[in-house]
């Protein structure tokens, strides 16, 4: 490492001082409680002072119910679910509307939400619905510093007329709620005070709800089956600033505090939320909230061989194997390469060369075999042994006797030529031959074979 890599390292280790000295101001304190009953607290929300990014995160913890019980800041909405992708969900009560029923009281036919400057109504979450078949049910509140209002009716003549899992107006009817309600006023009442419907639906019901969590049914009409809140989702982000201006305006307060994390506006409202990177999990609003994920063994990715990296994974595929090693991807394969391929051609070509070539020469093998089986078989046949026998008895003779090839008397009568012919006879043509040296002899050609003249042919 040169110099210049030593002063480096130093910057970026002043650097890195200098960042957590920023954060540990804004760290939540190390005793701050992060749990309220069932509810994991997740910072910038905290219980207490010293534990929230700022009092609008303030979740209340009251111990004097059965159980914990978390509200939102010091109100009486009580927080369901938290999470980090800018969503937060609350109790809320259900508005009735009961005339008939003994010791019926009117403030029930109600409902308030208030408060909820930091934590607008989720319009993309949200319903407005109305239960009853006698029912008018209105909402208004106020939406960018304007009021604003709307509602919805509710009919049916028999309890069988309504269609389960559809608020088409017949028992249940709904309607969409304006982005960025603050407050919310729900009222519900009737047309004709439940007279004609009252056997079977004697009261009306009215409430904003997560969209997901209600599914009408005919059973609703009688009294909810006996719900009383249900959940509605608010939309929180940090501030109500975009990211580029908080982090141009104030560093300090800026929070996403991780270094693996990235900042987003707010799809549904104004300010800003923090993630943590691509590759990375956990709180992106602590400084060492965003912690690397190894997706070698979380999520398995890959085929063979897996290294996590920070932020990363790599797939790989062991010598002799391609692909991108990725499950999802082409995996790995064994290799087959033109040289490869050319090796095992080359090699079956050879193969089947050296094959051919054995059985060839198996084959002439065989062949020559059987040929010189035959040669031999015909000179038996023909006498060539008594030849010999008596040839070999002639030893003292003047003149050596010799058996000749084919070859030898084709060569010596000019391949049998007519103009060799000297005479005919009755089994058998002579011709004139001459031998290497020019000696001049009379070959005889016997016309078949008679085995009883093999004797006197070999006298001859
Ligand atoms: C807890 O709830 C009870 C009943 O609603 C209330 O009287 C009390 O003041 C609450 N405590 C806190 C700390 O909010
Ligand atoms: C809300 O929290 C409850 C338990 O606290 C959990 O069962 C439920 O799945 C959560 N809902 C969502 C949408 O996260
Ligand atoms: C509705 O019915 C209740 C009880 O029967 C009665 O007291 C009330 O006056 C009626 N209201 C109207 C508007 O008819
Ligand atoms: C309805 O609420 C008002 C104001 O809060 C109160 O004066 C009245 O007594 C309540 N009525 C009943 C029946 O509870
Ligand atoms: C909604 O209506 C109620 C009852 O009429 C009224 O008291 C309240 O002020 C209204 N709210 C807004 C925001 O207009
Ligand atoms: C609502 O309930 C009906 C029947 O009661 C069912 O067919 C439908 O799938 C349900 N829808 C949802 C979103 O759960
Ligand atoms: C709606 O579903 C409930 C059971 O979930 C059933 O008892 C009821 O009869 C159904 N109502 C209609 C109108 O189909
Ligand atoms: C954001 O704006 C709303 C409405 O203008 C205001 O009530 C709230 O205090 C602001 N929040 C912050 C953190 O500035
Ligand atoms: C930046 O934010 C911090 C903490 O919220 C605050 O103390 C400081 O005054 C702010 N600075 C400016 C220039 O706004
Ligand atoms: C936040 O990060 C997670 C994991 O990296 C990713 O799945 C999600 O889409 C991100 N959300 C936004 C709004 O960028
Ligand atoms: C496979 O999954 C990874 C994340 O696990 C993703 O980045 C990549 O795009 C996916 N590839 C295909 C071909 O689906």
């Amino acid at each position: 490492m040169g110099l210049r890599g030593i002063l480096l390292q130093q910057q970026v280790l002043l650097g890195a001082i200098i960042l957590a000295a920023i954060a540990a101001a804004a760290e939540p304190n190390p005793s701050c409680s992060t749990k309220c009953g069932s509810l994991q607290i997740l910072y910038p929300f905290g219980t207490s002072d010293g534990c929230y990014l700022d009092p609008s995160f303030l979740i209340t913890c009251n111990d004097t119910f059965e159980k914990p019980t978390p509200f939102l800041g010091t109100g009486n909405l009580e927080v369901l679910n938290l999470s980090f992708d800018g969503e937060l969900r609350v109790s809320t009560s259900i508005a009735r509307d009961c005339p008939n029923e003994p010791g019926y009281n009117e403030n029930n036919s109600n409902s308030w939400l208030s408060g909820l400057d930091n934590f607008p109504i989720s319009h993309k979450r949200n319903k407005f619905t109305a239960v009853g078949c006698d029912t008018l049910a209105m909402i208004n509140g106020t939406v960018a510093e304007k009021t604003y209002a709307t509602g919805c009716l509710s009919l049916c003549s028999r309890f069988e007329s309504v269609v389960n899992g559809s608020c088409n107006g017949i028992g249940c009817c709904q309607t969409s709620i304006p982005q960025g309600m603050t407050d919310s006023f729900v009222l519900v009442t009737s047309l004709a005070n439940y007279s004609a419907v009252g056997k079977f639906n004697p009261c009306g019901f009215s409430f904003i709800v997560e969209e997901k969590a209600f599914n009408f049914s005919s059973l609703d009409l009688i009294n909810m089956q006996g719900r009383e809140t249900v959940p509605v989702v608010l939309d929180w982000a940090v501030g109500n600033d975009t990211c580029k201006d908080a982090q141009e305006q104030n560093l300090t307060s800026y929070a996403c505090k991780a270094v693996q994390s990235e900042c987003y506006d707010s799809p549904n409202r104004r300010g800003y939320l923090c993630n943590c990177s691509s590759g990375y999990e956990g709180n992106p609003y602590l400084v060492d909230g965003c912690n690397d994920v190894n997706e070698c063994e979380t999520s398995k990715p890959c085929n063979m061989i897996c290294t996590n990296n920070l932020g990363s994974f790599k797939c790989d595929c062991p010598k002799g194997y391609e692909g991108d090693g990725m499950k999802n991807g082409t995996g790995c394969h064994l290799i087959v390469t033109n040289s490869r391929n050319l090796a095992l051609e080359l090699g079956i070509g050879i193969s089947l060369s050296l094959l051919l070539l054995g059985g060839f020469w198996i084959y002439w093998g065989l062949k020559r075999r059987n040929l010189n089986k035959l040669k031999e078989k015909l000179f038996q046949q023909n006498g060539g042994l008594m030849l010999q026998q008596q040839l070999s008895n002639h030893t003292g003779s003047i003149e050596p006797t010799k058996i000749f090839s084919i070859e030898e008397l084709k060569r010596a009568t000019n391949n049998y030529n007519e103009s060799r012919i000297i005479g005919q006879g009755g089994n058998g043509t002579v011709y004139k031959g001459v031998l290497p040296g020019n000696k001049v002899v009379a070959i005889k050609r016997s016309k078949g074979f008679d085995h009883s003249q093999a004797k006197q042919f070999i006298n001859e």
